[in-house]
């Protein structure tokens, strides 16, 4: 017969971790679960092989979080903790959080009127280069980062590259047919000089595969065509510096919030 088991008891980290780790999003080091805490994520687990240390961070980089971070962690011995995690992170802290529903992501994707822009990564290969945009679109305040194609945006690499920012705007994979609503700005060196036009809030702003470029899909789809400003004898940016140029096209033009106005800081 089983132990009775006491409500009261505290939970075994390690022993949850294991449970939840298969349906949770990990949280790789202590700027992931920061930023993640920062913009509402549903934390079920937290450990550190340095309690102390990971609160000091939080001390010195963190104080909004400090108590959430307190509340959360909780030490593991070091070769737990690295037992837990596919690559240790040299803050030694990890957590597992609950992704977002697709029903709200969707939502939050196809409300309208929109205040910032939708980014497409249509049919990405680069999950370091997901994982940067995602990072943009967080830091510029993005309604949301839509793939089209394989790539999970969600597969734990991205994450990694994320900095915890999933939690910040709305990350969904879609088909080229399902786009949200609004303005769709394509962007490709044969297009049209990005810096005599004014990006709309509502504009959905469309970057190629890092092989290919832009799909036929897309193209067929795309109300402009974009080119940033480039030498001739060069043939094309990369993927993630492309979106960093247009959202802060986007931004300079009279979108984005300034940072006075932003309620908590990405950093
Ligand atoms: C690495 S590039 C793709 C290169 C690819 N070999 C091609 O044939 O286009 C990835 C994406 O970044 C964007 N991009 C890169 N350089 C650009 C430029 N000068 N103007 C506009 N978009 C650019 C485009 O959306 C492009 O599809």
């Amino acid at each position: 017969m089983n132990d009775p088991v006491d409500p009261a008891a505290p939970v075994d980290p390690v022993r949850a971790w294991r449970r939840l780790a298969d349906a949770s999003v990990l949280l790789d080091g202590f700027h992931a679960l920061k930023h993640a805490l920062r913009f509402g994520a549903e934390v079920s687990v937290a450990v550190t092989a340095d309690r102390a240390a990971a609160l000091a961070l939080a001390d010195e980089l963190a104080p909004d979080v400090r108590e959430w971070l307190d509340g959360l962690l909780t030490e593991v011995p070091a070769a737990t903790y690295q037992g837990l995690v596919p690559r240790p992170h040299p803050t030694a802290v990890a957590a597992l959080a609950v992704r977002p529903s697709r029903a709200t992501n969707l939502a939050a994707l196809a409300h309208t009127p929109r205040t910032a822009p939708v980014v497409v990564l249509d049919n990405p290969r680069n999950l370091g280069n997901a994982g940067a945009v995602i990072r943009l679109a967080a830091g510029f305040g993005a309604t949301g980062v839509v793939t089209t194609g394989t790539l999970d945006p969600w597969h734990p690499t991205v994450v990694r590259g994320g900095a915890g920012l999933h939690f910040a705007t709305a990350v969904e994979r879609l088909e080229v047919a399902e786009l949200p609503p609004g303005p769709l700005f394509a962007l490709d060196p044969e297009g049209d000089d990005i810096r005599g036009l004014k990006l709309p809030d509502d504009a959905v702003l469309a970057f190629g595969s890092e092989r290919s470029g832009l799909s036929p899909e897309l193209r067929d789809r795309a109300d402009h065509l974009l080119a940033l400003p480039m030498r001739p004898q060069v043939s094309s940016y990369n993927l993630a510096t492309s979106v960093a140029m247009t959202l802060y096209h986007w931004s300079a033009t009279g979108g984005a919030p300034t940072a006075s106005q932003a309620s908590r800081p990405v950093s």
